[in-house]
């Protein structure tokens, strides 16, 4: 039992070293344990009002502006206050667009689909937070840009 604990302990302690190397997973970074960290400052919603581009065509928009006390629940959604499609004229937000108003089986609904009713499950602001991590992402464009040359 004792051997085991020892190699649970060993196993946390190797990750521990190896997460605080590479900087990331310990909001404590290189503080030593016995002393208390600066906490990082909090980062800012990006509210510049410009929509950003899409990494591939089904991508949920990012949301450009701030949405602090934006309240979405049974009865009340405030953004379909701004981006229904009664309300864009008045708001001149962009329409949510026509795959929110489709139930599963692909049919059109009068109303935005109870699917599409909870925008912040695909729909997320962006903070000026330095990426934890690098991505490696390309766009298919880039992709597709690289093949046509090579030819
Ligand atoms: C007061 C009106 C208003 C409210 C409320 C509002 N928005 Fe917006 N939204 C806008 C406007 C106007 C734009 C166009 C860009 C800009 O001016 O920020 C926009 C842009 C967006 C975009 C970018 C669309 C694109 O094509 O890039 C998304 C996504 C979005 N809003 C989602 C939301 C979500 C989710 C909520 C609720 C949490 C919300 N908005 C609440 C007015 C509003
Ligand atoms: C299940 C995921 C999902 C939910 C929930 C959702 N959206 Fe979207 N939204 C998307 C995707 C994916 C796109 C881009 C492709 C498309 O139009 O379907 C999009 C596009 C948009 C756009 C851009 C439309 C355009 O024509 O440029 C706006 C604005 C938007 N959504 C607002 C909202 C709002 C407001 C809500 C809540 C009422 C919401 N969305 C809920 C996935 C979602």
């Amino acid at each position: 039992m004792k051997i085991r604990y020892a190699i649970l302990a060993l196993a946390v302690m190797t990750l521990g070293a190896q997460a605080a190397e590479r900087n990331i997973a310990t909001m404590r970074g290189k503080t030593p344990i016995e002393v208390t960290a600066n906490p990082p400052r909090m980062p800012q919603v990006q509210n510049l009002d410009v929509r950003r581009p899409r990494d591939y065509p089904m991508q949920p928009p990012t949301i450009p502006h701030k949405v602090d006390e934006y309240q979405v629940d049974l009865n009340t959604n405030k953004c379909l206050s701004c981006h229904s499609r009664r309300r864009v004229e008045e708001s001149q937000a962009p329409m949510v667009s026509v795959t929110h108003y489709m139930d599963r089986d692909g049919n059109f609904l009068a109303e935005v689909s109870p699917r599409r009713y909870f925008c912040n499950q695909c729909h997320v602001i962006q903070t000026n937070a330095r990426p934890m991590v690098e991505t490696t992402f390309e766009d298919i464009d880039a992709i597709l840009g690289r093949k046509t040359k090579r030819q």
